[in-house]
């Protein structure tokens, strides 16, 4: 087991020589447990309206400068077949968090509408927020395996500092607890970079993750939207800084908890145009390509510096691929991918579809 004394000595790496050496270390942990082969997760943004108010996010509700849209049906089962016809192999659904009953049932349909069309083959991740232990159950009856549910910091303080106070952490570790209870493979991740935050809370985000026994980490660089709260905060944010962190976490991640996916999340690529590739170097499996209508992308802004607005689903496809190229990996097409960690400590053989 490695101690957290370790942890933050490789979190507070700050010389090229060292960080190099960090991220071939993680690079061999990741080929050695889950190949070289990087899955994809076509993306569909499928609506920013949002009930919570988390201080750093664009799309929180008090920011009026946003235009609410939400797809209709129709258009989130098409983009969800296009990732299945582009041999994609799995989507994630996400939007603004809602619990309302309309939204979960309307969840519950398009789950079960997806998997009809793409004969069970889609495989189907979850990024809409907490939601009850019932409603839970529900999405997972009706098709869907993999839930991202950050945590956004394991740190209680933290957590307090960047929420109002009606946004529980205590809630929020329940919602996770309730996941993997239902049989979810079950993600989580953090901010990196919140004012404040030292490498020893970073440290342990880890060890959270390591205690939680999570089953996939999608994490990425806090970034300054400038119409949130936080904007007050901004010159204390270094985003290459932020991005290094990023990547410092990633690695330490795959180190530590060794056969987990580990998303290389489109905020990397925010900061640095190369920033998916240098997480997929750092020890990261997984790429989620935003497949979402271009007329809707430039709505959905957690942070500011969002790349690729203007590009349509089928450029991104190509640009990703050669980009992948370039960090040396290559794309399991039509595969789910799943959390091979999921698999083990289970002790079951992956059924892959
Ligand atoms: N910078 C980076 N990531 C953000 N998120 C929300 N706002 C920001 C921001 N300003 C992340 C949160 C959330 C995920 C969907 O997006 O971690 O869980
Ligand atoms: Fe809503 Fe998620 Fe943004 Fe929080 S981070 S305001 S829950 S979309």
């Amino acid at each position: 087991m490695i101690e957290r004394k370790e942890i933050i000595e490789m979190l507070a790496i700050d010389n090229d020589q060292e960080l190099e050496q960090l991220f071939a270390k993680a690079y061999q942990v990741k080929t050695e447990n889950v190949g070289n082969k990087v899955f994809y997760r076509g993306i569909v943004e499928f609506s920013n309206i949002c009930t919570k108010n988390c201080l750093y996010c664009g799309i929180r509700k008090d920011n009026k400068n946003v235009d609410r849209y939400e797809m209709t049906d129709d258009e989130i089962i098409e983009a969800a077949m296009w990732a299945h016809d582009s041999h994609y192999g799995s989507v994630v659904l996400q939007s603004g968090e809602r619990s309302d009953a309309a939204f979960v049932n309307r969840i519950n349909s398009l789950l079960k509408s997806i998997k009809k069309r793409s004969n069970g083959k889609l495989g189907i991740t979850l990024s809409v927020g907490e939601q009850s232990k019932e409603t839970f159950e529900r999405w997972y009856e009706a098709g869907a395996h993999r839930y991202l549910l950050r945590i956004e910091t394991s740190n209680k303080e933290l957590y307090k500092k960047y929420h109002p106070e009606n946004h529980s952490y205590d809630t929020r570790l329940q919602a996770l607890r309730n996941l993997k209870k239902t049989g979810w493979q079950t993600g989580t991740g953090v901010l990196i970079g919140l004012p404040g935050q030292t490498v020893e809370h970073l440290a342990d985000d880890i060890l959270f993750f390591k205690d939680f026994d999570v089953d996939m980490i999608g994490m990425g660089p806090y970034i300054v939207h400038n119409d949130t709260p936080m904007k007050s905060y901004s010159d204390s944010v270094y985003p290459e800084n932020n991005l290094n962190l990023a990547l410092k976490m990633i690695a330490v991640a795959r180190i530590v908890l060794e056969d987990i996916n580990i998303a290389s999340t489109t905020a990397l690529q925010a900061i640095n145009p190369t920033g998916r590739e240098l997480g997929l170097r750092a020890g990261a499996n997984i790429i989620m390509p935003v497949i979402t209508d271009v007329k809707y992308r430039s709505n959905y802004l957690l942070y500011e510096g969002k790349p690729c607005l203007d590009e349509n689903a089928v450029q991104c496809r190509s640009c990703l691929e050669r980009r992948i190229a370039t960090a040396g990996e290559s794309v399991g097409y039509d595969q789910w991918g799943d959390s091979p960690h999921y698999y083990r400590k289970r002790q079951i053989r992956s059924h892959n579809r």
